[in-house]
């Protein structure tokens, strides 16, 4: 299934046992009761995954979803961060833990930190599947938790798409050019 074009970084096992250790670090650093927020769309595999791990810790999360735009369709960040859609859930006065695909210029995490907290949210932490901050440096924000470090290249599937593809792949992988179509 890994077919041309596709080179596999964290196949199924790897990612499960991340997660695993990712979940034991946040049941450790959080309330039982804390909000999570996923943001939409390339977390929501991640997100599935991880509150199922945090759930058997213990943890009872509040979930809810915001989206964001920063992205079109494009493998290069438009550089604005857009608010498509924000979250439901009350946050004053609540910890909330952040939950996105991949954290690269930190531009998309600084900006959902600063619109949660101007929202009342008393503590904002925040998690990431990847992180592309070793591979280049400079992110305007950090993660508080990543599952893995990530080449500075444009990865797809476990949630994360090109052009709206590949986000059901169970594994992530770097997108090779002759797997772009445009
Ligand atoms: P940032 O705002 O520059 O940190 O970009 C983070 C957002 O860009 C993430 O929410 C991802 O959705 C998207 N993104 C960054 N790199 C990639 C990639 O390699 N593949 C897919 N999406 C990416
Ligand atoms: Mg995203």
């Amino acid at each position: 299934m890994t077919g041309p074009g596709f080179r596999v970084l964290y196949d199924e096992r790897m990612i499960q046992g991340r997660l695993n250790a990712l979940a034991d670090d946040i049941a450790r650093a959080m309330a039982p009761d804390l909000i999570a927020i996923a943001i939409l769309k390339g977390s929501f595999i991640f997100a599935a995954d991880l509150i199922r791990a945090l759930h058997a810790r213990g943890l009872s999360p509040h979930v809810d979803f915001m989206t964001l735009s920063s992205y079109g369709t494009a493998t290069q960040s438009s550089g604005t961060v857009t608010l498509l859609r924000d979250a439901e859930i009350d946050v004053r006065g609540q910890q909330v833990l952040l939950l996105d695909d991949i954290l690269d210029s930190g531009r998309t995490l600084a900006f959902a930190s600063r619109h949660l907290a101007d929202k009342g949210a008393a503590t904002v932490k925040t998690c990431v599947l990847l992180d592309k901050y070793a591979a280049k440096g400079n992110a305007l924000a950090k993660a508080d938790f990543a599952a893995f470090a990530c080449p500075d290249d444009f990865v797809v599937g476990y949630g994360m798409d090109y052009a709206h593809m590949y986000r059901e792949l169970p594994f992530v992988a770097v997108l090779d050019q002759k797997g772009v179509r445009d």
